[in-house]
């Protein structure tokens, strides 16, 4: 255990996937603005150069596609935070086109990242919490982990991979007393929008998915949320003795995910008959 744990025993330890810009740069302001400690990780970490004491700030170049690396990541931290409190698995990327032109390659590529990182860091990660009996595991979805429009369906089977796999991990780890919150932002103003994949565009997707892309475009910057903001409303879940299954952060997302649950629910409701008939 290091000089840094013994004299502050009592902070919160984070570990960050994808520190050095937008929310998770954001979170990481925050937590050592806070004076906590954070192991912050992104493929590249020279832009977090001098954002807080080294002591507190462990910066380690980390790729989530490569288990290898997210392993060394965990296990730096450990050396020399001696535990781990709170996990924000929060990297990722956007891909935006229509299902048909999103590519194979394009397709894997953002679940390497978005489903497949999320898993490397959970497989190194928990047994950590496990041996702790203690953590708060922050799973990185949106407001396509509950919804989705024309244009983003590769982007949400990710999200909605990230909430399937957090509803079943939440009882899975619940008794060994470690909590998991899953973070659905409303658009965000980040690096989010000019890091977007873009499929190759098929005209017969110029009506739909080509309309929501120049509408995006359009958008005022009033649109989008302040990253800061939602990095305080994520800690506002991670300082609560009762953190929810799912943190909405945004009025707009939180709106399309209600007009989605609703239609869900109507659709269980409007066909129920043919559902129970299968009983018979
Ligand atoms: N902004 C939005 O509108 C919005 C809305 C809902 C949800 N989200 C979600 O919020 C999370 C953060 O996104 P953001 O908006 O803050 O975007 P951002 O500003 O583009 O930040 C993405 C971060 O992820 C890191 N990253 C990307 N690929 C990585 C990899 N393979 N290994 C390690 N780190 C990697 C990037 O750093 P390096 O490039 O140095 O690796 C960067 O630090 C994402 O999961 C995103 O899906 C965003």
């Amino acid at each position: 255990m290091t000089n840094s744990i013994k004299r502050n025993s009592h902070q919160r330890v984070w570990l960050i996937t994808g520190a050095t810009s937008g929310i998770g740069r954001e979170l990481t302001k925050y937590a050592l603005a806070e004076g906590e400690a954070v192991a912050a990780l992104s493929r590249s970490t020279e832009a977090l150069a001098g954002l807080g004491p080294e002591d507190r700030l462990l910066r380690i170049d980390t790729d989530v596609r490569d288990a290898a690396s997210v392993q060394s990541a965990i296990d730096q931290t450990v050396a020399r935070f001696g535990h781990i409190d709170v996990v924000a698995n929060n990297a990722g990327y956007g891909l935006f086109g229509a299902v048909e032109e999103s590519t194979d390659a394009q397709a894997r590529a953002i679940f390497d990242t978005n489903v497949f990182g999320v898993l490397n860091v959970l497989r190194s990660v928990l047994p950590v919490l496990r041996g702790q009996r203690a953590g708060h595991i922050l799973q990185g979805s949106s407001l396509y982990g509950q919804s989705a429009h024309p244009g983003v369906g590769l982007l949400a089977a990710t999200k909605y991979a990230v909430e399937g796999i957090s509803d079943a991990l939440v009882g899975e780890v619940a008794p060994i007393g470690i909590k998991v919150t899953i973070v659905q932002p409303a658009p965000t103003a980040t690096a989010f929008l000019p890091n977007l994949d873009i499929a190759e565009a098929i005209t017969d997707y110029d009506q739909t998915v080509r309309e929501i892309q120049k509408a995006i475009a359009a958008l005022e910057a009033s649109a989008f949320s302040d990253a800061a903001r939602v990095a305080a409303g994520i800690r506002a879940a991670v300082a609560s003795e009762n953190p929810p299954l799912r943190l909405a952060l945004g009025t707009s997302g939180a709106n399309d995910m209600r007009v989605a649950l609703t239609s869900r629910l109507a659709d269980l409701d409007t066909w129920s008959s043919v559902t129970d008939a299968v009983d018979a």
